[in-house]
């Protein structure tokens, strides 16, 4: 556990996937990818339940579980238009689909959809189904405090905007490469977002995701971001 008093409790579940359980004990899951997840540890692969779900973008590491989580929990689910319509076919309630630019609420959390830079197809039976546009999300909590989950993501020059608009206190940050920006360009992306704390996450679960937040610190030092790096281990919690 690793200590910031901000009365949340946010678990790394592996990859890009996080659960929040906020002060007013609502059940937060980010882009559902347990069941599968090498990375997720045994005991956090089952819910005692989920009041909000986020959907970042259609690719199977990020919403493979989304159809069955959905259906047993019957979450609010937030996502993009097409990811909605794609879940409704399938026979999931609950899903609240958003755009970029635009706040919901959710169990008295609000969520808002930003600009991200990657792609969303969704697989199904081998077909490629469009997804819509992979996205972020900027979730506000009961006492304001703010969690961007970049999602997937290249660096791109809107997070300057994220920051002025939102001016996120945490930053869930990809930094694996390959797929996603690298600690070069998530330093980068910090010095854009200003956030007090950065949790990497999509490094590691493959030995491909070469990323390090040993290597995030460095290039943070050199864009002379002061931002504390929270490496978080699988399972890990940040409260
Ligand atoms: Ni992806
Ligand atoms: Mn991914």
């Amino acid at each position: 556990m690793t200590s910031i008093n901000r009365g949340f409790a946010l678990t790394w579940l592996g990859h890009n996937s996080f659960k929040l359980v906020s002060r007013g004990a609502k059940v937060v899951l980010m882009d559902p990818w347990v069941e599968g997840n090498p990375a997720c540890p045994k005991e956090h692969k089952a819910f005692e339940k989920i009041d909000v779900m986020t959907i970042s973008h259609g690719h199977g590491d990020h919403m493979s579980d989304a159809v069955t989580l959905g259906k047993k929990f019957k979450p609010v689910i937030v996502c993009n238009y097409e990811i909605h319509l794609f879940l409704t076919r399938k026979g999931v309630p609950g899903t609240s689909p958003m755009n970029k630019g635009g706040t919901q609420e959710a169990a008295g959390l609000r969520f808002t959809m930003v600009h991200a830079t990657h792609s969303s197809g969704i697989e199904d039976g081998g077909q490629v189904i469009y997804g819509g546009e992979a996205c972020g999300y900027v979730v506000t909590l009961e006492d304001g405090t703010k969690i961007y989950h970049a999602g997937d993501t290249a660096v791109h020059a809107d997070m300057a905007l994220i920051g002025e608009l939102y001016a996120p206190d945490i930053a869930l940050l990809p930094i694996g490469d390959l797929f996603t920006m690298s600690p070069r360009e998530a330093a980068v992306a910090a010095r854009m977002l200003r956030p007090k704390w950065i949790v990497p996450a999509h490094y590691g679960t493959f030995p491909a995701l070469t990323g390090t937040p040993e290597a995030l610190r460095e290039e943070l030092k050199k864009q002379k971001v002061d931002a504390e790096v929270v490496a978080l281990r699988p399972g890990e919690t940040l409260a």
